[in-house]
C-alpha cells in the first residue's frame, strides 16, 4: 500500500483534499463524524472527477482506482498508520482542539500533524499536543483540485525538518507552497476577509444591490468572482469565523463582521452548501 494520508473532515475543503491527494497516488484515510457526511463527500469527489473523464483529461480506469484509493471512517483509530493527517473540520478552536489532542494520541510519534485552518493559531494547536514540532498550517484553497496555492503556516514551535517535509508533500500534490507566519487570518484571509465584510456592509447599507456590487468588482477590478458570490462559494459561516478570529486576535474593531452576515448565518443561509446566501441555488 502507498504512504497514508488521513484528512479529517470529509466536507468542502476536506473531500477535496482527499481527492488530490489519492490523485497524486497516496492511500487516503477519510474520517467524518457519520456516514451520511462520508457518503456525501465521496460522492463529492465522483462528482469533480466524473467532470475531468468527460472532458477526456482523465480515463474511466483512473477515475475508479482514484477512488478506489480513499477509505472513509468515522473512527479516529483508522489514523493510525498515517504518515501525515490533514485537518479540515469546522472552524472552531474547541473543536480542533479536541481532534488534534485525540490525533496526538492515536498516531505515532513521526506522524505530521496539519491543519487547513483558515484563520486559526498554529502555535495554539501545536501546544494541546506532545508534538508541536510536527504541527503545521496547511492551507489549501477552495476548489482545491483546482487552486494551485496552498499557504504553509510555521507555527512557533514548528520544526524545519516538518516544514521541509509539507512543502515536499505540497509539491507532490501538484500545489505551490507559499510561507507565511502564524498571524491571525495569515495573509489570505486577513486580506480578503476585510473585503468581503465591506462588501456586506455596502449591501446592508443599501449602497448597491447584490448584482451592482458584484458587478462592480469584477468588471472594475477584474476579480473572476464578485465579493458576495465568492462568500457564498466559501460558506457564510467559514467567512464569519474567520472575521472573529480577526476580530480577537488583533482587538481592532475594524475586523467587525457586518450585522447582515450574522443574520445570514443565523438563519442557516450558508451560501452555496445550504442552497442559499447572499444568492439561490
Ligand atoms: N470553505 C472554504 O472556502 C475554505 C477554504 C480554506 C480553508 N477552509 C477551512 O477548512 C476547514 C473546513 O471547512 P469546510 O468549508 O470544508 O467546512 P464544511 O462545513 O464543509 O466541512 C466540515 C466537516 O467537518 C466535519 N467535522 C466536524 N467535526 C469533526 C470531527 N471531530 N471529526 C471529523 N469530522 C468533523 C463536519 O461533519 C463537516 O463534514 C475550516 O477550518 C475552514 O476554515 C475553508
Amino acid at each position: 500500500m502507498s504512504e497514508i494520508i488521513g484528512v479529517i473532515g470529509s466536507g468542502t475543503m476536506g473531500n477535496g483534499i482527499g481527492q488530490v491527494a489519492a490523485r497524486a497516488g497516496y492511500t487516503v484515510v477519510m474520517r467524518d463524524v457519520n456516514d451520511e457526511f462520508l457518503e456525501r463527500g465521496i460522492s463529492a469527489i465522483d462528482k469533480s472527477l466524473q467532470r475531468d473523464v468527460d472532458k477526456e483529461r482523465l480515463s474511466t480506469e483512473e477515475k475508479q482506482s482514484i477512488i478506489g484509493r480513499i477509505k472513509t471512517t468515522t473512527e479516529l483509530e483508522a489514523l493510525r498508520d498515517a504518515s501525515f493527517v490533514i485537518e479540515a473540520v469546522t472552524e472552531n478552536l474547541a473543536v480542533k482542539t479536541e481532534v488534534f489532542k485525540a490525533l496526538d494520541r492515536i498516531t505515532p510519534p513521526a506522524t505530521i500533524l496539519a491543519s487547513n485552518t483558515s484563520s486559526i493559531s498554529i502555535t495554539r494547536l501545536g501546544a494541546a499536543t506532545s508534538r508541536p514540532d510536527k504541527v503545521i498550517g496547511m492551507h489549501f484553497m477552495n476548489p482545491v483540485p483546482v487552486m494551485k496555492l496552498v499557504e504553509v503556516i510555521r507555527g512557533m514551535a514548528t520544526s524545519s525538518e516538518t516544514y521541509n517535509k509539507v512543502r515536499e508533500l505540497t509539491d507532490k500534490l501538484g500545489k505551490t507552497a507559499l510561507d507565511c507566519n502564524d498571524s491571525p487570518g495569515f495573509v489570505s484571509n486577513r486580506v480578503l476577509m476585510p473585503m468581503i465584510n465591506e462588501a456586506v456592509f455596502t449591501l446592508y447599507e443599501g449602497v448597491a444591490t447584490r448584482e451592482s456590487i458584484d458587478g462592480i468588482m469584477k468588471l472594475g477590478m477584474n476579480h473572476p468572482m464578485g465579493p458576495l458570490a465568492l462568500a457564498d462559494f466559501i460558506g457564510l459561516d467559514v467567512c464569519l469565523a474567520i472575521l472573529n478570529v480577526l476580530y480577537d486576535g488583533f482587538g481592532d474593531p475594524k475586523y467587525r463582521a457586518c450585522p447582515l452576515l450574522k443574520r445570514y448565518v443565523d438563519a442557516g443561509w450558508l451560501g452555496r452548501k445550504t442552497g442559499r446566501g447572499f444568492y439561490e441555488y
